[in-house]
């Protein structure tokens, strides 16, 4: 019989408001954007995962992810250009590209549904209970308006924008389950700061096409965030970077600690050049359009 093989593709994803909030019900909004990870499997014997340049990868969780989908006796080359910790999707890529992979190395048709639940056990892997915010506007791309109901998910493509955006590093990855589990335990006393972020997107939905607008929204956000104890002396900084650099707004990017900041102007190189001038590492990100 002929060796099975199969690939898959996802991009991985920005959160441009309601982080955090959206774990208890508020809405949020995210852009997929042009970087993302490819998974190619191919029938071998034991299982092995390899990176992009072709070594060996050890480590626990990534292949408990892995066994999460794949079963049996695969290698499994995991390419990406999303850097790992930064709020932009890594993991939920990896786990779309994965369920794709196997979808097309066994041959299962694959549809929406089914590869949102795929891909939460993945998630669930990396993040304990995520909102599912990440994978799902993985999977389908664009911009998205995500809120988690007791009815499941509820996804409201908006139209894509204009506007790229910068991304500044803070140099340290963040660390998703433990700020997640860090908000849990602030409650109730941040709920009402929830209650502003959730409002707060409500907003920023009506105002996508205005970026002066929408950029004090991010900067609100970026605040309400700090309030509720997931910001850094780090991440400030990199949002006052780039307010000085004549961004419209900036905030930081996912569940915070370390990560990265984004900023939306109408110069966004510009925002990565002062960065750097600062000896901060940046990069911009466009709008991956929706599938
Ligand atoms: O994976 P990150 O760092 O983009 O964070 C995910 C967003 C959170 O709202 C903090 C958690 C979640 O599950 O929605």
């Amino acid at each position: 019989m002929a060796e099975r093989r199969g690939a898959g593709s996802a991009g991985g994803k920005l959160i441009l408001c309601g982080e955090h909030a959206v774990v208890y019900g508020h809405p949020a909004i995210a852009v997929a954007i042009d970087r993302g990870t490819t998974v190619r499997l191919r029938e071998a014997s034991g299982l092995t995962l390899r990176g992009g340049d072709g070594a060996a990868l050890r480590d626990a969780r990534l292949e408990e992810a892995v066994r999460a989908i794949v079963a049996g006796d695969w290698e499994v080359t995991i390419t990406s250009d999303l850097p790992i910790g930064r709020g932009m999707g890594s993991s939920a890529a990896l786990a779309v590209a994965l369920v794709r992979a196997w979808a097309d190395a066994t041959g299962e048709a694959l549809d929406a549904a089914a590869l949102h639940e795929r891909a939460f056990a993945v998630e669930r892997v990396f993040h304990g209970n995520p909102s599912g915010i990440d994978h799902a506007v993985s999977a389908r791309g664009g911009l998205v308006r995500y809120r988690r109901t007791p009815d499941g998910p509820v996804l409201t493509p908006l139209p894509l924008p204009s506007w790229s955006l910068a991304v500044l590093d803070s140099g340290a990855p963040g660390d998703t389950r433990a700020m997640v589990a860090g908000v849990a335990s602030r409650r109730p006393g941040i709920d009402a700061h929830l209650d502003a972020i959730g409002a707060l997107v409500g907003e920023a939905e009506a105002h996508l096409d205005d970026p002066p607008r929408l950029g004090a929204l991010l900067t609100e956000n970026h605040r309400l965030l700090t309030a509720i104890g997931v910001s850094s002396t780090r991440l400030d900084a990199l949002v006052a970077l780039a307010l000085d650099a004549g961004a419209h707004g900036a905030k930081l990017a996912g569940a915070g600690g370390g990560g990265a900041a984004l900023a939306l102007a109408d110069d966004p190189e510009g925002i990565v050049a002062a960065a750097r001038a600062h000896g901060v590492d940046g990069f911009v990100v466009r709008p991956r359009p929706g599938v």
